[in-house]
């Protein structure tokens, strides 16, 4: 059975991809960003996910004003990136899961969400650069995805409580899926910035804090703010926070922050990088009845830990 191992939050500015691609990740600008992934690579590495579930925002490169879906899924087994005008490298292209977005949009659908499904689906740079900071230098990316977009750029946005309810289907659709992997959700772009207008350059490092704190803890206590109200304080670009919120919603079980990393300024945005550890609330959730893969889910490991705490029997 699928297994949601946990969620990995993180920026997306297209200046990421220019110094990897520069070898900058050392120097003193870039250097408290990029270590922040320092232990990002150790969780993967340790949790060695198959499938990476993608929460994004468009750009311009498969969506344009004209044609702008609310939410739209990629049910394709390869999507490629194009130039975007960034002067950033192409990527590679990322692998697929057709199957499991089938599964997903069959879930959404019946939950009452409207989305659009596309068996082509150009990526950008929302998608590509978490994969490079999530596994760098890897010649091909050890998952294969599903990219979620969500429009963050034409108005009228969906609502934060939306997005967490979007991710909340998704999460259900794979503690259901009968194939036995194991699934990283990711939400990209933000924290705080504002790109245009009177406000660009705008930063709210106590407001995006507070985000970060809510979102592990109690993501509904964020739906609390109506779009305008969560632009007020995050900027007109911070509103890519829907994607953390529908990454946040996908996880189903127990949730932990495992690691946060928060520098200001990254190409004038505030750059934020979180792992929350999702622990499954039962076993059963997972169709684990057995107890004894000692990997299956949180609810094994810990009755398995509490087995060894018990004193051994002594022979009469
Ligand atoms: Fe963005």
């Amino acid at each position: 059975m699928a297994r949601i191992i946990g969620g990995i939050g993180t920026t997306h500015v297209p200046s990421i991809g220019k110094a990897i691609a520069e070898g900058k990740q050392s120097d003193p600008y870039w250097s408290p960003f990029f270590r922040g992934f320092d232990e990002v690579h150790k969780w993967l590495a340790s949790e060695k996910p198959d499938v990476a579930v993608v929460f994004y925002n468009d750009h311009g490169l498969n969506f344009f004003l004209d044609k702008l879906p609310t939410f739209a899924v990629g049910a394709a087994n390869e999507y490629r990136n194009e130039d975007e005008g960034w002067g950033i490298p192409v990527s590679k292209s990322a692998a697929g899961d057709a199957d499991l977005s089938w599964h997903l949009i069959n879930q959404l659908v019946g939950d009452g969400f409207d989305i659009t499904i596309c068996q082509e689906m150009l990526v950008d740079h929302a998608v590509t650069i978490p994969m490079a900071l999530m596994w760098p230098g890897e010649a091909a990316w050890p998952v294969k995805i599903v990219p979620i977009s969500i429009n963050t750029v034409q108005h009228p946005l969906p609502s934060l409580m939306r997005c967490l309810n979007l991710g909340r289907s998704v999460g259900r659709a794979l503690d259901g899926y009968d194939k036995d992997l194991k699934v990283v959700v990711v939400g990209t772009g933000g924290l705080s910035h504002q790109l245009d207008g009177e406000r660009a350059g705008f930063i709210n490092k106590e407001f995006d804090l507070l985000c970060m704190d809510e979102l592990a803890r109690d993501p509904d206590a964020l739906t609390r703010y109506s779009v305008p109200q969560f632009i007020e304080r995050a900027g007109a670009q911070g509103i890519e926070f829907l994607n953390w919120m529908a990454m946040r919603g996908a996880l189903t079980g127990t949730v932990r922050e495992a690691h946060r990393n928060y520098h200001i300024p990254i190409s004038n945005t505030a750059a934020a990088t979180m792992v929350l550890e999702n622990v499954p609330v039962a076993a059963k959730a997972h169709g684990c009845t057995s107890g004894e893969g000692e990997s299956c889910c949180g609810s094994c490991v810990k009755s398995k830990i509490e087995a060894s705490k018990k004193p051994e029997q002594i022979p009469a």
